[in-house]
């Protein structure tokens, strides 16, 4: 089949893509899923879809400098601009389409308030369903309009020839090798919370976009900003169960062990998050608690949250509910310009996927849907009217030329303002950085290979090394971890690939040839883990979700936004970037 564009993923982002894509522009759309259609993140998403949509209470301005104020320091604040001034316009089409959002007794949209916003924007839909009903109203738009929905298919690698990407090579349903291809294709495979062993995401979330755009040497940025949510249900169940923001925004408390209230709960979600973690830690207890016992109507208003409580037999109305943060949206990803152009001709990104710029260092609550919804359409625009290839504008402005390109292992440090690589202009400031760490040797043979263990043993060491707080310590324990877990990996799959190289082999489509999507999805965590926690060392400073214990203030020198280009190998960290001649 002869595509126009291929969508990879099938949450908001890139539904909302598809629908104008394939209807008004008339394009041969195709969209490739590792699930079935409905299957997404979004699926899952609760509180809802910021948007100044409140009449005098509410502006733009209001909601930008609301997004701005959360992601310290970080944000575009172009994105944010087209972000904020397009998202009511993009909500009235969500409801033109068929969604059905909460009404108050009147007819006025409901308005919620989350952390980190000033007042009430926050639109729902069935309490706290909301990605539900936004993914029911997308899903059917788009079985009526696309040319081709390959569902159960498993994206391997882009094809990149002569400079552009001009497909991928997938798995299908029986697991034989397939190349798709079509003039353009766009990444809207969502985030990675699977590679934390305590996320609110679902098991597809492995970050397969980011971790193919890294292979291709597209560059990607923002990785260490990984957002835990505060109130993930403290539960054996995974993804654990969220308790939607939106409860404190009606005036659940949070409470230490002691039954204190220790931060304000409506502060941004970063705040919260390294509030509980720092509490945790003082008390020595694993959770602490939600109360929502003062909320009125409680099962009414939030239906999905109570059912959830009560299988786990909670009665919030009488119970204080364990919370603990969970990992649950990667604030960075695969660098776009305003209209979701990669640095790669043909290759598009957008929604969790993405590096638009909106989010910065820590993404405000309820802004994510908002982002595909808005910036999915600017796509489908850009590609209906012929663009092929990035503009410089948002975060690509700078990223044009030779700024920002690294080799295997380097990170660049883009100064946010000016555009100019920190590594050139300043002198060592670390001298004592200490040498990486060696990569352990316990490699296995390829009988020993039981990639979900391996999984498994990858999210424990990024929980416990790389979550709410991170040290340098705990930093080069996690990388020696991933770097063991590409190591098993490679024993198993050496002789396919025909390298000695742990990258190579990580990294290589024969790895998932040889022991299918499993080992696929597994490259992919290991790919994006080892990105991240080399960022994550790197940033020495707190700031919006990355929290480091040895500075835990923001440092004016570290306003840059730290982009990959390439993969580097697994188990390895590099020196301080300031330290590099
Ligand atoms: C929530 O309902 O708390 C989650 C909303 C979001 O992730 O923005």
């Amino acid at each position: 089949m002869k595509l126009d564009v291929l969508v990879l993923g099938s949450g908001v982002a890139g539904l909302s893509a598809v629908v104008r894509l394939a209807t008004p522009a008339g394009l041969r759309v195709g969209v490739l899923t590792k699930a079935d259609l409905a299957q997404s993140t979004t699926r899952w998403a609760q509180g809802g879809i910021a948007a100044a949509v409140g009449g005098d209470e509410d502006s733009t301005d209001l909601h930008l400098a609301d997004t701005l104020a959360a992601g310290a320091g970080l944000c575009d604040v172009d994105a944010v601009r087209v972000l904020v001034d397009e998202g009511p316009g993009r909500v009235d089409e969500l409801i033109g389409l068929g969604a059905v959002f909460d009404r108050e007794a009147g007819g006025d949209l409901a308005l919620a308030r989350e952390g980190g916003h000033s007042t009430a924007r926050v639109l729902h839909a069935g309490g706290a369903a909301t990605g539900a009903e936004v993914e029911r109203a997308l899903v059917s738009a788009v079985r009526r309009s696309a040319a081709a929905v390959l569902e159960q298919w498993f994206a391997m690698d882009l094809i990149v020839e002569a400079g552009r990407c001009v497909g991928v090579r997938a798995l299908d349903p029986e697991g034989a090798r397939q190349e798709v291809r079509a003039a353009q294709v766009v990444l809207a495979t969502g985030g990675a919370g699977q590679v934390y062993a305590v996320t609110t995401n679902p098991p597809e979330a492995t970050g397969d976009g980011v971790a193919m755009a890294l292979r291709a040497g597209v560059p990607v940025a923002d990785l260490e900003f990984f957002q835990f949510h505060p109130t993930a249900l403290h539960h054996p169940a995974m993804p654990r169960p969220l308790l939607s923001e939106a409860l404190r925004g009606h005036g659940a408390l949070l409470r230490d062990a002691n039954g204190e209230q220790f931060v304000e709960e409506l502060a941004p979600r970063d705040v919260v998050s390294r509030a509980m973690a720092d509490r945790m830690a003082a008390q020595g207890v694993g959770y602490l608690w939600l109360d929502a016992t003062g909320l009125e109507s409680f099962g009414e208003r939030f239906p999905t949250v109570a059912a959830s409580l009560a299988a786990a037999g909670l009665d919030p109305a009488v119970d204080w509910l364990p919370i603990a943060p969970a990992a649950h949206y990667l604030s960075g990803g695969i660098v776009t310009d305003l209209d979701g152009a990669s640095a790669l001709p043909g290759l598009w990104a957008v929604g969790e996927v993405a590096c638009t710029g909106v989010h910065g260092a820590n993404r405000l609550a309820s802004n994510s849907l908002l982002e595909g919804m808005v910036f999915g359409a600017r796509l489908a625009e850009a590609i209906a009217s012929g663009r092929d290839g990035p503009e410089d504008t948002g975060v690509m402005r700078y990223l044009s030329g030779s700024a920002g390109a690294t080799t295997a292992g380097e990170i660049a440090c883009i100064d946010v303002d000016t555009g100019v690589d920190s590594d050139e202009d300043t002198g060592p400031e670390t001298p004592d950085t200490p040498p990486p760490p060696t990569v352990r040797s316990d490699t296995g043979s390829s009988a020993d290979i039981d990639v979900a263990k391996l999984r498994e043993r990858l999210q424990r060491a990024m929980i416990e090394g790389a979550g709410v707080v991170r040290s340098p310590q705990s930093l080069r324990t996690a990388a020696a971890e991933v770097g063991a877990v590409a190591r098993h990996l490679l024993s198993a799959t050496a002789a396919d690939a025909g390298t000695d190289s742990a990258t190579d082999a990580a990294n290589s489509p024969h790895i998932v040839g040889g022991a299918g999507r499993a080992a696929g999805e597994l490259a992919n965590l290991v790919t994006v883990s080892g990105a991240l926690l080399r960022a994550a060392y790197v940033r020495e400073e707190t700031r919006g979700a990355h929290a480091r214990r040895d500075f835990p203030e923001a440092r004016p020198q570290w306003r840059c936004r730290l982009v990959h280009r390439a993969v580097a190998t697994p188990g390895t960290l590099p020196p301080h970037p300031r330290t590099q001649s």
